[in-house]
């Protein structure tokens, strides 16, 4: 192992311009709002508008940070998604271009349900390890949809967190400590011929929680340094879940008469990593990034804290790792710009939905013209013509 520290350089979020308010959706379907904004966790769930696809929110987030230095250092595009709408071209191949990243970039698509940018991030850190002067662009981006009048419904979110890999990682640097899992199970999948997903709820709760502390328990078995990892972040497909893991493995610890304070420091600091979740939802791939950007914005966080991960992608496969907290992670994370952009957003009524946006959380889309939004400014699909896509970029 070389002592190259690598990490996070720059991190950035994307949310459509629209979003739906979870009491009102509720009321309209008949449920209790408390089951829904305190049984679930949510408030606001973002809506992705029809001149927008995961492309055109990948190059809105990544076009907030990147430098013309660092579009001629990148090495390699990765997109990270489960809503990609082409079985063969990379959704990266439209970001290359939009964003003019050197031509000798390469670029390419992952898929693991919600793990993929995980895996994305293990590759690029690995990749700057071994060639410290390049850098990788993460593009994490999708469109979680359930369908109306669905259990999975209120879960439902859009967006895109753009993530820079470098050899100076100001906001956190990535230890080589990792704890990974496959089990093959059908908690939540998505046959080719679907555009929603399968989903069986419960169990995919309950899977979630009993890999979380299979994971932790060998984790713990491998390094036995959980007493240093300060703070613990989730996959939050909603605000609550990371919680019912954490009371899931505090009850295996009480029954097992083991410590329980990390668990207990762990719980104490877990609300801050929910405050966006709470007001945008699921982004599937980029959740637990925004759980992240979250608890860097909102915890008490200082340079140089320990903090352990966990991605969990349903189908399924998860992985706990660690990170250390930047020197420079304050001046980095733009809290401003994006509590600015999620207050900016248009409230959609539950009718409207209805009507309309529900259709926009398609990926399929054949031909469509005249997409150009009014009032946007910002990168957005123009239109589909013979199954090809055309995008557009308003100042
Ligand atoms: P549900 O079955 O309708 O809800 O849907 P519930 O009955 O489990 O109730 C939820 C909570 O609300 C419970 O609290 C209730 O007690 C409470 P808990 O026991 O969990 O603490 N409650 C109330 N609270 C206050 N006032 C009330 C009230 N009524 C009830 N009046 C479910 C829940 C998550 C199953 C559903 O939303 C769903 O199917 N979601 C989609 C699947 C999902 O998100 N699974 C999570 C794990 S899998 C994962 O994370 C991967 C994923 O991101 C996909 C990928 O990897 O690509 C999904």
């Amino acid at each position: 192992m070389n002592n190259i520290k690598v990490g996070i350089e720059k991190i950035s979020l994307y949310v459509p311009k629209s979003y739906i308010d979870v009491a009102k959706l509720a009321e309209t379907r008949g449920v209790d709002p408390n089951k829904w904004t305190i049984g679930i966790g949510q408030i606001k769930m973002s809506l992705i508008d029809k001149y927008q696809d995961i492309v055109t929110m990948g190059a809105n987030a990544a076009s907030q940070i990147l430098s013309d230095i660092d579009k001629e250092e990148i090495a390699q595009v990765i997109f990270a998604t489960e809503s990609g709408f082409d079985y063969s071209k990379a959704s990266s191949t439209y970001i290359h271009e939009l964003l003019s990243i050197n031509k000798y970039a390469k670029s390419y698509e992952i898929k693991q349900a919600c793990y993929s940018t995980t895996a994305a991030l293990q590759i690029a850190s690995d990749h700057v390890r071994l060639r410290p002067q390049e850098k990788i662009l993460i593009i994490s981006s999708d469109i979680a949809k359930y369908g109306p009048n669905t259990g999975g419904e209120v879960t439902q979110g859009a967006g895109a967190i753009a993530i820079l890999i470098s050899s100076q990682p100001k906001i956190l640097e990535i230890t080589d400590q990792s704890s990974s899992i496959t089990v093959n199970a059908y908690d939540f999948w998505r046959p080719s011929y679907s555009e929603v997903p399968m989903v069986d709820g419960k169990y995919s709760t309950q899977i979630y929680i009993d890999i979380f502390k299979d994971l932790i328990n060998r984790f713990d078995e491998k390094y036995k340094d959980l007493d240093q990892v300060d703070a613990f972040l989730f996959h939050l497909p909603f605000a609550k879940m990371g919680k019912k893991a954490l009371i899931g493995y505090k009850t295996e610890l009480e029954e097992d008469n083991r410590d329980l304070t990390n668990v207990d420091r762990w719980l104490e600091k877990y609300e801050p990593t929910t405050i966006l979740c709470r007001q945008i939802g699921n982004l599937y791939t980029g959740s637990l990034y925004l759980s992240l950007i979250s608890y860097l914005a909102y915890g008490q966080v200082q340079p140089g804290q320990k903090l352990g991960l966990f991605s969990y992608g349903s189908g399924s496969v998860a992985e706990i790792f660690t990170a250390i907290v930047g020197q420079d992670f304050q001046d980095n994370i733009d809290i401003k710009f994006i509590e600015d952009m999620l207050d900016k957003r248009d409230e959609v009524s539950p009718m409207t939905y209805d009507q309309t946006y529900f259709d926009n959380m398609y990926t399929e889309k054949k031909d469509a013209s005249n997409l150009t939004p009014e009032n946007f400014t910002g990168y957005y699909l123009e239109k589909v013509e013979e199954d090809k896509r055309t995008y557009g970029f308003k100042k």
